[in-house]
Parts: structure tokens; C-alpha cells; sequence
């Protein structure tokens, strides 16, 4: 038997890289999962897996998030688990960083987590139980020179802190994740030098980049009851990173 087996799973951003490796492990441990991403091909490609459903969700949306987590909840009937993966990110300077940039990184990588939390919340809340799992990062914990990037995922550290004493009561459990660099297409532009490449992997005690499994293993312990005494918790999968 499978480790999610009946569980309805939302994962946001599931169309791609780390949110796409945890769609597959989830589905494979039996949950019915919500692939919710703005990426129309990916979300029909993911559609034609088994036990899973692709759903088009523009995080930043207030809207679309109240008007998703309803009809999942018609749908399947409940929600069980939730991933905050969606993000986008960014690299630049500090002086080239305006307004818009602000903004736009803030809505989809802050007000994304939060609006998922307030409009699902309510559906775990009705069963006494839920697991909410936030992709935060590494750069959230150390200075890494991602400024804006690293600011939002500072927000998703102190979201997932307060949303796990605000809904504990309830049964949710609320935890986050902080991924080091790991090979996705976000971070393609990266791999392809490979002399920056060569130098993460020196720098990391561990001595690789880290993979999109690397974080569906740690996003599966947390969204199943294998850890149901555990929110609040913060969990660093960067090879040891940022520990030096
Ligand atoms: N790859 C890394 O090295 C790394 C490190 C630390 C944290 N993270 C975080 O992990 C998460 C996943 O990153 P990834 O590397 O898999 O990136 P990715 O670019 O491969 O996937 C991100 C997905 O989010 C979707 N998305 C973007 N904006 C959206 C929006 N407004 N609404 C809905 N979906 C949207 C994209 O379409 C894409 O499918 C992100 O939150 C990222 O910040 C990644």
C-alpha cells in the first residue's frame, strides 16, 4: 500500500521540475494529485498520467486559488495535502531591481503560499486534518545575492511558521522545505557553465547538485502521516550547503 493511498493532493507548480518529480512520487503512493500550474503543455501532459489532474491556478490569483480549491473539494471530496511549490526566481542586482520586479516576485512567491493556505485551509479544517508542505530555499537562511528572490523566500520561512500555529489547533500541520541548487529548468541556465557548475559541486560537502527527488522524498515524509507529529519544522536539503 502506497504512502499517500486515498489522499487528494494538490501540488502547485506541478508541471515542472522539483513540483512535476513530487506530482509522480505522490501519484505513485497512491494520492489522486492536483497538478495546478499556469504552464498550459505541461498541465496536459500531466493530465494524461494516472491519478493525475492537471488544473490551470495562477498563484498570485486570490480568485483562481478560491475558485480551485472548491472545485477540487467538489471533485474528490476533500483535501488532504497541499504543496506550495510554485515559484519563480531571479539573479538580479540589487540596483537593476525595481518595483514591478518587487511585486511581481512577492505575489507569486509570497502571496502564492499564503492564498493557498487561506483557501484550502478551510477544507482540511472540516476533516480535523492536513499536511501543508512550503518550498522555501536555501537562500532564505544564508546571503546568496538573490535579493528579491531571497526576500519572498524569507516570507515563505515566517509564513509557514505562523500558519502552523494558526491552524494546528485544527489538525493542519503546516512545514517547510529549503531546497540548495538543484537541477531543474530553473536552474538550466546555471548547469550549462560548466565552470560555475564544478564550483557549486566543490562547494557543497556533499558533492553534487541536488535532484528534483531529493526534495519529493522530504515533501512525501511531511505531506503523509509518517510525520504527523511534526509542523512548524524547517528542513534543509542542500547537500550541507549552507551548514558550512
Ligand atoms: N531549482 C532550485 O535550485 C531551487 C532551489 C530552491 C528553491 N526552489 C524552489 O522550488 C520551487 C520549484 O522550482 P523548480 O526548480 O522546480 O522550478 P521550475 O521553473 O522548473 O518550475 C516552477 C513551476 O512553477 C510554475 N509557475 C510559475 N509561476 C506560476 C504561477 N504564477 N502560478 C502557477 N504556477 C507557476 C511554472 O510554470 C513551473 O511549472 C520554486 O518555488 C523554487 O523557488 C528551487
Amino acid at each position: 500500500m502506497g504512502k499517500l493511498e486515498g489522499k487528494v493532493a494538490i501540488v502547485t507548480g506541478g508541471a515542472s521540475g522539483i513540483g512535476e518529480c513530487m506530482v509522480d512520487l505522490f501519484a505513485h503512493e497512491g494520492a489522486i494529485v492536483i497538478a495546478a500550474d499556469i504552464n498550459d503543455l505541461g498541465l496536459e501532459q500531466a493530465s494524461q498520467k494516472h491519478n493525475v489532474q492537471g488544473m490551470r491556478l495562477n498563484v498570485a490569483s486570490d480568485e483562481e486559488w478560491e475558485k480551485l480549491a472548491k472545485e477540487v473539494n467538489e471533485r474528490f471530496g476533500k483535501i488532504d495535502i497541499l504543496v506550495n511549490n510554485a515559484g519563480i526566481s531571479s539573479e538580479k542586482p540589487y540596483d537593476q531591481i525595481d518595483i514591478e520586479d518587487w511585486q511581481k516576485m512577492l505575489s507569486i512567491n509570497g502571496f502564492g503560499p499564503f492564498a493557498g493556505i487561506k483557501h484550502v485551509a478551510p477544507y482540511m479544517a472540516a476533516q480535523k486534518k492536513g499536511s501543508i508542505v512550503n518550498i522555501s530555499s536555501y537562500t532564505a537562511m544564508i546571503g546568496q545575492g538573490f535579493n528579491h528572490y531571497s526576500a519572498s523566500k524569507g516570507a515563505v520561512r515566517a509564513l509557514s511558521k505562523a500558519a502552523s500555529t494558526a491552524f494546528g489547533r485544527q489538525g493542519i500541520r503546516v512545514n517547510a522545505l529549503f531546497p540548495g541548487i538543484i537541477e531543474t529548468p530553473m536552474t538550466k541556465a546555471l548547469s550549462t557553465s560548466q565552470d560555475l557548475l564544478g564550483q557549486l559541486i566543490q562547494a557543497t560537502p556533499l558533492q553534487r547538485l541536488g535532484q528534483p527527488m531529493d526534495i519529493a522524498n522530504a515533501a512525501l515524509f511531511l505531506a503523509s502521516d509518517d510525520s504527523s507529529y511534526i509542523t512548524g519544522s524547517e528542513l534543509v536539503i542542500d547537500g550541507g550547503y549552507s551548514a558550512q
